[in-house]
This record gives C-alpha cells, sequence and structure tokens, in this order.
C-alpha cells in the first residue's frame, strides 16, 4: 500500500547549515497493516508521515502509493491521490466556528455529492465514530477524545484507504487514548483502511498494531512484527522503548533500594525469565520446581497478549541446590525462555 524508498529529507536550519531529518528511509507498509513508528522528539517520525502525503516533499527518494509513485504527479493528479489518505493530529485541527457536522462535511464540498447526500454521509460517519448526538454542539463544547472522534470523521469523508495518525493520542488521558486506539482497530477490520501510526508510547505499539519501525536521528534502526520486536529486540533504543512498557525492569530499581523480599538472601538467584515464545504451552515453573528440585519464588509476572500471543515473563528467586539452579536455568534456556541473572547470591563451589 506505501513503498517509501530511500528517502532523505534535508531543512535548511535558516543560516547556513542543513538538518538531515531523513536519512536514506525505507519502509513497506502493507495493505490492512496498522504500522506504528516510535521514536523520541526530534527522530524524524512527522517529517516521515509528510512525506506519506507529500505535505513535505522527500529530498530525494521516491513515495509508491497503491504501486503508483505520488512524487512524479503533477498538482492536479496529487490532489487526486491525496483523497485516498486521511489524516489526523494531537491537536485535531478542527474548525472553530462550524459544528462536528459542519467541520465533518468540510472536505465534501468538492465532492460533486447533493446536499441529501452529504447528510447521508456525514450521519453515516458520526455513527460511526460514536458521536451521532453530537451533531450541532461546537469544538469548543467537546472533550478532547471527542474532538478527535470528530477529526476521525472528517478524516474519513473521503474513503480513504490510508489513515496518517501523527500522535493523535498524546493529549489525551489513558482511558481516553485507550478508547480512540479501540476505534482505529475497529476501523481497521472494518473498513479494511491501513493506517499508520506515530507514537512516542510503545504502549499504543502494543495496544493496537501490527508492525514496528523504531526511528532515531533520522534513521529507522529496528523493524518488524510487533510480537517479534517485543520478544527479541534488538536495538538498545527498542529494548528501552519496551522497558518502558513492562514491571519486569523496575526491579533493578527496588533492588537498588533494598526493598525487602527483592534481595535474594544467601543461596538464592534472582533472575528475569522472558518468553519469547508464540506459543508457551508447557507450564515451565512448576515443572522446573518438579525436575530438578528447587523453589521458584515469582516476586513480579507480567504477561500480555500483543498481536494475539502472550508475551512477557516473571522474576523470580531460584532457591536450592547450587548445581540444581544451574541445571534448571540451562533447561529454561532450552525451551527457549530467556534467564537474565540479576544477583546471584550463592556460594562458590
Ligand atoms: N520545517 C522544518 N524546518 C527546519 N527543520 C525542521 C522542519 N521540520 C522538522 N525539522 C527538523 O527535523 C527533525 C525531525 O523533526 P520531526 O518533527 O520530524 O520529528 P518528530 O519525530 O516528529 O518529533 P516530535 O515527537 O517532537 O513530533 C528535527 O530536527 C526538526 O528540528
Ligand atoms: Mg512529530
Amino acid at each position: 500500500m506505501i513503498e517509501i524508498d530511500n528517502i532523505v529529507k534535508t531543512f535548511s536550519d535558516g543560516k547556513d547549515r542543513e538538518v538531515e531529518a531523513l536519512k536514506n528511509v525505507s519502509l513497506t507498509i502493507n495493505d490492512g497493516d496498522i504500522y506504528g513508528i516510535i521514536g523520541f522528539s526530534g527522530a524524524g517520525k512527522s517529517t516521515l508521515v509528510r512525506c506519506i502525503n507529500l505535505l513535505g516533499r522527500p529530498t530525494s527518494g521516491s513515495v509508491r502509493i497503491d504501486g503508483k509513485d505520488i512524487t512524479s504527479l503533477d498538482a492536479k493528479h496529487l490532489r487526486e491521490e491525496r483523497k485516498k489518505i486521511g489524516m489526523i493530529f494531537q491537536h485535531f485541527n478542527l474548525m472553530p466556528s462550524r459544528t462536528v457536522f459542519g467541520n465533518v462535511a468540510f472536505p465534501l464540498k468538492k465532492s460533486g455529492l447533493s446536499k441529501a447526500e452529504i447528510q447521508k454521509k456525514v450521519r453515516k460517519l458520526l455513527e460511526m465514530v460514536e458521536l451521532s448526538d453530537r451533531e450541532n454542539a461546537y469544538p469548543s463544547e467537546l472533550s478532547g477524545g471527542q474532538k478527535q472522534r470528530v477529526a476521525i470523521a472528517r478524516a474519513l469523508a473521503n474513503d480513504p484507504k490510508i489513515l496518517l495518525s501523527d500522535e493523535a493520542t498524546s493529549a489525551l488521558d489513558p482511558q481516553t487514548t485507550g478508547s480512540i486506539l479501540k476505534l482505529l482497530k475497529k476501523l481497521n477490520e472494518k473498513l479494511n483502511i491501513t493506517i499508520v501510526v506515530i507514537t512516542h508510547e510503545m504502549d499504543v505499539i502494543k495496544q493496537i498494531c501490527n508492525k514496528v519501525a523504531v526511528m532515531e536521528q533520522g534513521a529507522v534502526v529496528e523493524s518488524g512484527d510487533v510480537f517479534d520486536v517485543f520478544a527479541n529486540p534488538k536495538h538498545p533504543l527498542t529494548k528501552d522503548f519496551i522497558k518502558t512498557t513492562s514491571n519486569l525492569y523496575k526491579v533493578e530499581e527496588m533492588l537498588n533500594s533494598n526493598i525487602a523480599g527483592v534481595v535474594p538472601e544467601k543461596g538464592e538467584v534472582l533472575a528475569r525469565l522472558t518468553y519469547i515464545q508464540k506459543e508457551v504451552s508447557e507450564p515451565l515453573i512448576s515443572s522446573v520446581t518438579q525436575k530438578f528440585g528447587i523453589l521458584l519464588n515469582i516476586l513480579l509476572a507480567d504477561v500480555e497478549i500483543v498481536s494475539g500471543s502472550p508475551i512477557g515473563g516473571t522474576v523470580v528467586k531460584f532457591n536450592g541446590e547450587s548445581i540444581r539452579i544451574d541445571e534448571a536455568i540451562q533447561y529454561l534456556r532450552e525451551k527457549q525462555v530467556g534467564v537474565e541473572v540479576i544477583k546471584d547470591a550463592r556460594n562458590p563451589y
């Protein structure tokens, strides 16, 4: 659906220096994907999405939408192509002097539809975003979540195939964020619309995306299936982002503050176990306990469903005969459980 090929984008900083906002970025986004792009402020995320609809022109490289190279189109054809792409923003960008109805109807002005047809279409869109009862309200009378729903309805007015979302939930509280993300997921499934989600929160990626690209300083440093990236992150930045979504990584902090029960007693081993298999069928912890005659104390647990499969892990304390603990760790690793020893309080033997 979207093929970004070797895009470079440079800005002049107003003096004589140039900022390279995108450095040879290539990405393929398939029909029906919810593709997340994550990175810190200044990474180049907005610059990249603006290249997808040519709100900003790449300095070099090409963008294909549905097989068509849009960087080579004239103004008229580009306008046509842009109708296939809707966009939503962090600050909603609604027109304050128009009602909800007026905002959603606005992009249909030159559509050639009759007044009655426009009315029908707007009402259908408002129903889809669950705002039918606020048709005559003005933006100032709406909550942030409602404003974003209006913006989504407006972005869908021309039946786009692609929806670009640039930090659309960044101004919202977690609960409202959740409901907007659910709505995007529903639209993706019902309308088969391809969605590109820009965010700086890994939680957003985890909740709705099937693919993710991690950006740093104008480059994509890692990309792939969300499950695979979460299960086996390679780049340090990706690891840092994932840590923000799991309590399993709080244990070091707890250890440093000497929180009772976390510090291993003499002979114990404190470790983080991470499940990276799509199917964790064996009840591994209880089988390890029995097989090796040791105790496994679970201190923290965090297992979630990502892209339909469980992912996560536990922080445990191994307690038992030293050699048995080694065997148990070996066994877990053979079963594709990641074992990271955080503190080993055994006597050397
Ligand atoms: N119009 C512009 N003129 C000059 N420099 C720009 C322009 N737009 C972006 N930049 C620069 O390009 C780089 C990438 O900016 P961009 O807005 O794409 O980052 P971002 O990842 O979207 O950040 P944020 O999370 O803060 O929105 C930054 O260094 C920024 O200063
Ligand atoms: Mg941005």
